[in-house]
């Protein structure tokens, strides 16, 4: 695809991030963000236990963004959104300083080496995930995939405006399908320096 559609592409699809975020936000409300947040298991228990935060699912898969939204709808829940997006942009799109709590939760891990540039935990999408967080925000990364762990955990490792401090708590468990799927899996929970 020719540089020029490509740009004009995500420019419309950031502008329709934008519309779908804007009436969601409000000025004092930090959010909680879900990416790749898949069938929407986690996501929609969470806002269920905490009705004080307002949670947004992204995700590219449109179908499962649908179950997704079914989920949350049977539940009731008024502090949730679901939003068909590549994390890049809808990062992008959304204010400065507006995360509280980021979970990425069994990302794909994109085994072989020549895919790696295509998992979402990367050096430069931890420096922008650090310009939409709150000082203290926490990052909730949990895998199956070891040699993703070991990658994510040392590029957080290595970031300034992460860390990783000794002791933190996971904060909330639901098993995703993923998880249900996976003999076992690690997790980290980092902190916005
Ligand atoms: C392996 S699935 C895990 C889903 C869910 N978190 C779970 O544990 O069951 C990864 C999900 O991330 C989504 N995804 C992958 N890359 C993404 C990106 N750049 N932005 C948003 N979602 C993404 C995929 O569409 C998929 O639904």
């Amino acid at each position: 695809m020719p540089l020029e559609q490509a740009h004009a592409i995500a420019v419309s699809r950031l502008a329709a991030i934008s519309a779908q975020l804007e009436p969601l936000l409000q000025p004092t409300q930090s959010l909680t963000l879900e990416i790749g947040s898949g069938h929407g298991h986690f996501l929609t228990a969470y806002a269920q236990a905490h009705t004080e935060h307002f949670c947004i699912g992204i995700d590219l898969l449109s179908d499962r963004l649908a179950r997704s939204l079914r989920k949350s709808q049977r539940a009731k829940l008024n502090n949730i959104a679901w939003i068909h997006a590549d994390a890049g942009l809808f990062l992008q799109a959304l204010p400065d300083k507006s995360l509280a709590e980021i979970f990425v939760l069994f990302s794909d891990p994109w085994p072989k080496r020549r895919h790696w540039k295509n998992r979402v935990l990367q050096p430069k999408f931890l420096s922008l995930l650090a310009t939409k967080a709150v000082q203290g925000a926490r990052l909730c990364f949990r895998t199956d995939h070891s040699p993703y762990f070991a990658q994510a955990r040392e590029f957080v490792d290595q970031h300034p405006l992460w860390v990783l401090p000794e002791g933190e708590i996971w904060p909330f468990e639901l098993a995703t399908v993923f998880q249900q799927r996976a003999p076992d899996y690690q997790s980290f929970v980092a902190r916005r320096a």
